[in-house]
């Protein structure tokens, strides 16, 4: 049973869906909590248990077996047998009803596409394509079972293509997220602690362009007492299912 402030705000919410002109999600790890993939932050969270220099762009140039090892056993592994959950489904779902434009996401898991999400921009790019070191060729395809994998065409060192600390973001879904961002006048954020840049900007130049701010997280964020305008405490499928129950409500009694 949902607490009645949180009931209250979930009607506040859909109400600014359903009058806004374009609204944009924007999501994090914690989306994807439900399906069973952790948090990077927090007491579950990876970085609690696992240091995260093996992700240094550096350290993967020059220890590449170990890091691919760590790759392997914290990310591949776990994304195994993972499904798109509720929350992600209510996304993609509101995207048909053309009452969500977009969907920016810092995670690598893929689950947004696989949920039915059509417009995805990858901020951090993504775990299901891999590219070589040496000439570039980029496959959704390897072999792992000797790390580090090697190129087919070249034999230099695949490196999955998603961002490691010290790269920068991929141009296109920079730029894009950054225009989507000026032109919503709702955001969406799900499951993001904030801590990170330059993805943590994205929200920000929503709100200094004038956006109303929905945060749906499970404990307050960097977000919460910043730029939010609704804070929704809860876990994201109970929250974003009972956004869908309010708009479906609304889209019947019409
Ligand atoms: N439902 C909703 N929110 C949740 C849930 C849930 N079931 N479980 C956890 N959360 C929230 C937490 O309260 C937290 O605010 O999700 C957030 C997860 O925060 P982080 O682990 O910091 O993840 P994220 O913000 O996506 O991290 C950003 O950091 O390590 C890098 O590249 C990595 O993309 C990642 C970036």
């Amino acid at each position: 049973m949902l607490p009645d402030s949180l009931k209250l705000n979930i009607a506040r919410a859909s109400e600014l869906i359903l009058t806004s002109e374009l609204t944009v999600a924007f999501t994090g790890a914690g989306i994807s909590v439900e399906s069973g993939i952790p948090p990077f932050r927090g007491e579950d969270g990876l970085w609690s248990k696992h240091d995260p220099s093996f992700l240094e762009i550096d350290f993967f140039h020059s220890h590449p077996k170990r890091s691919w090892q760590k790759i392997v056993e914290l990310f591949y592994d776990n994304l195994l047998d993972t499904e798109p959950n509720p929350a992600h489904y209510a996304l993609a779902e509101l995207e048909n009803m053309g009452l969500v434009e977009a969907v920016i996401t810092q995670n690598i898991d893929d689950l947004h596409r696989r949920a039915g999400s059509r417009n995805i921009h990858e901020f951090h790019g993504t775990a299901g394509r891999f590219i070589c070191e040496g000439c570039g060729m980029k496959t959704d395809d390897i072999d792992m079972s000797i790390l580090p994998p090697r190129c087919t065409a070249c034999n230099s060192v695949m490196k999955p293509d998603f961002i490691f600390f010290g790269e920068p973001i991929p141009e296109d879904a920079r730029e894009m997220s950054f225009r989507l961002a000026e032109a919503c006048d709702v955001m969406i954020l799900v499951g993001t602690s904030g801590f990170v840049v330059p993805a943590s900007y994205v929200p920000a130049i929503a709100k200094q362009s004038g956006a109303q701010i929905i945060e749906i997280n499970l404990h307050p964020s960097t977000y919460t007492n910043t730029i939010t305008d609704i804070f929704l405490e809860g876990r994201a499928s109970e929250v974003l299912g009972g956004i869908m129950e309010r708009i479906k409500g609304y889209k019947s009694s019409l």
